[in-house]
């Protein structure tokens, strides 16, 4: 099977420190990693205060970084071509594009939070698939966040965490375009190795809830379709529009606030066909996580397959943010032995997981890739998600 490999973090962190010094002439202050992600269940509910239940990933990101005498920020990465050196002063959101946004754009926002930071060189190597729908980006955000939080000399507890989790977002929003709902800085953050996170987006409380599929003799496989995915391209915005709409509608902040019993009247009430079909989805999506939750707990795998196709289902019909690839890929992975399956992420293309008995999953990627050669569609990525630890310095 085609494997992405998350590598080692430490001798990936090595192997930076020392081209960081080969091109700067001098050590990196540290190391940083932020993971990528999975999320389980709980889509494009983050940003209407729902529930989401990630898990960070092996696969991440790495940023050696070091203070200047200067106040240049200068950032590179081992997978680009391009990089971005600016001052810190002319940071902002008019002043970086492409790929440095969400590395720059981190700098900028945290200045704008208050940090106190000095001009810096930032060198970054991801293991994380890009534009996979498994969160390069948050895990590129973060990195860059621990880094530049060393350079203040600033401990990192859970509320300074917090704040930086609220800076990538600011980043990724008004940098790079893409309004996300800060589910995936929130596990890059917080995520902890042999657990998914119990995230409740609307105070942002989290509980650990442990994610262990192997005990049952399952793997999670993960499918990289491959087919084009961008969350800054309108299709994301337009539907956290039409959510931020129906809420204003129905009186409240957040769509989560329309308590259980109101629900069937306030779809009832709302005037367009297309806005009820979206908060259909976030309403029974929520339901799903706290059913999903409850499945895990008491080790009912073969429950929580139904639960992930229920919620790939109301994904695709009422949310429409699937496409051709991912349905094919649930479909062709359940036919072949999972228990369930479901696009994870923004949607759009980027990827689906399957769970799947663990004898089986050679034969459901194989069934994945040859549904895909039938379409002459490019080869699926395939890798097999264990849980990974949440973002720390390594060096
Ligand atoms: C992307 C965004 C998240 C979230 C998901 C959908 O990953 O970054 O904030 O909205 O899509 O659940």
């Amino acid at each position: 099977m085609d494997t992405l490999e998350p590598g080692d973090p430490t001798t990936l962190a090595e192997d930076l420190a020392s081209r960081f010094a080969a091109e700067h002439g001098r050590q990196a202050t540290g190391v940083f990693t932020a993971p990528g992600r999975v999320n389980l269940i709980g889509e494009h509910v983050d940003y209407n205060g729902g529930l989401c239940l990630p898990m960070a990933l092996p696969h991440a990101t790495y940023a050696a970084v070091a203070p200047r005498d200067d106040d240049t920020v200068t950032v590179s990465s081992r997978q680009e071509d391009d990089g971005f050196s600016g001052r810190l002063g002319d940071l902002g959101p008019d002043t970086i594009t492409g790929w440095p946004s969400y590395a720059a754009g981190v700098v900028w926002a945290m200045r704008e939070a208050g940090w106190q930071l000095p001009g810096m060189d930032v060198m970054i190597d991801s293991r994380v698939p890009l534009g996979a729908g498994l969160s390069s980006s948050a895990a590129l955000e973060c990195a860059v966040a621990l880094g530049a939080a060393a350079l203040a000399e600033v401990d990192l507890d859970d509320e300074v965490r917090s704040g930086l989790v609220r800076a990538c977002m600011r980043a990724e929003s008004e940098v790079a375009g893409a309004p996300t709902g800060g589910l995936d800085q929130t596990i890059a953050l917080f995520g902890q190795a042999e657990a998914a996170l119990l995230l409740d987006c609307r105070d942002w409380s989290t509980r650990q809830v442990p994610w262990d599929p192997a005990s049952a003799d399952l793997a999670l496989l993960v499918v990289d379709t491959r087919a084009s995915h961008s969350l800054s391209d309108g299709g994301y915005a337009s539907r956290r529009a039409d959510c931020e709409r129906a809420a204003a509608e129905l009186g409240v902040e957040l769509l989560r606030d329309v308590p259980a019993a109101d629900q069937a009247g306030a779809l009832a009430g709302l005037a367009d066909e297309q806005v009820r079909r979206r908060v259909r989805h976030v309403f029974t999506e929520i339901d799903r996580v706290t059913e999903a939750v409850a499945q895990l707990e008491a080790g009912d795998f073969e429950a929580l397959g139904r639960t992930f196709l229920a919620s790939h289902a109301s994904l695709r019909d009422d949310y429409e943010v699937s496409c051709e690839e991912l349905d094919v890929s649930v479909d062709t992975a359940v036919g072949a032995g999972a228990l369930g399956a479901r696009m994870t992420g923004g949607g759009f293309g980027g990827s689906a997981i399957a769970l799947v008995p663990t004898d089986a999953v050679d034969a459901v990627g194989g069934a994945v890739t040859a549904a895909y050669a039938e379409r002459g569609w490019p080869a699926p990525g395939l890798l097999t998600a264990t849980p990974g630890a949440g973002a720390r310095r390594l060096r």
